[in-house]
């Protein structure tokens, strides 16, 4: 990465990182998951503390080895999700949303053990909206300057569909992930394109989730320099 190595250009900024997926339980033994493997949050986290950054990392279920050096809370459902990367974001530099959240949980969390009955057929789930974590932090901004970054995996329209979650959103960067053919979901490579709120766009080609987390924080430090779009 070159003279990156010798000046930590991350140096002095708290960044926080969710990753992961979250999972709503529905009783004591079950929940409603995702495949998200943490992969990406986690190679954010290292990229970061190698560029000198604090890092906080909020870890939703993954099954990953701690990157040395961060502090690491971990959480099950968006709701812990929601509260510990609120909690973390005040006065944090950046935040990036690189966990994948449900979007719905269970209306009821059954304290035991759903049990099958012989003749009858299973009760339907009903389901509720869980909140937008990534649309209230953009909002609320945890610090005055505060970077709000948001990830998405698409699989057609990848570009207008971006950029209309964008706006929807309000944050400043989104990274929007091509899934399919091989690419995202627990593999090591990963093709993105980072949306920039001011206009520009930067295509990142498929390659490691670490070469893509160096882009991200590329982004993040350009908009903190002012650098013009
Ligand atoms: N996100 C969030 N809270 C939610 C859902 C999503 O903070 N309840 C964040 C994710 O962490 C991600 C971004 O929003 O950074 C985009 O997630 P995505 O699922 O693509 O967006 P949705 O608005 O849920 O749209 P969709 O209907 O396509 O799932
Ligand atoms: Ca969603």
């Amino acid at each position: 990465r070159g003279p990156r190595a010798l000046e930590p250009d991350l140096a002095g900024r708290h960044v926080v990182i969710s990753a992961g997926g979250t999972r709503e339980p529905l009783d004591p033994v079950r929940y409603l998951g995702n495949r998200s493997s943490g992969k990406q949050g986690y190679a954010l986290a290292r990229t970061a503390l190698a560029r000198g950054a604090r890092v906080t990392l909020i870890a939703a279920n993954a099954a990953l080895p701690d990157p040395a050096g961060a502090e690491v809370v971990p959480v099950g459902t968006a709701e812990e999700l929601r509260q510990a990367v609120t909690k973390a974001a005040s006065g944090a530099d950046a935040v990036v949303m690189a966990a994948a959240v449900a979007d719905f949980r269970p209306a009821a969390r059954s304290g035991s053990k759903i049990k099958k009955r012989e003749g009858q057929e299973p009760e339907p789930v009903r389901l509720v909206r869980n909140p937008d974590i990534l649309a209230a932090l953009s909002a609320a901004r945890g610090a005055p300057g505060q970077l709000v970054v948001g990830f998405a995996a698409e699989t057609d329209d990848v570009l207008a569909n971006g950029r209309a979650k964008l706006a929807r959103k309000g944050c400043d960067l989104l990274v929007v992930n091509r899934v399919g053919e091989g690419l995202a979901f627990g593999t090591e490579e990963n093709e993105a394109v980072i949306l920039d709120a001011r206009g520009p766009e930067t295509v990142v080609p498929r390659g490691p989730k670490d070469e893509l987390a160096d882009r991200v924080w590329d982004a993040v430090v350009a908009r903190w320099s002012g650098a013009p779009p």
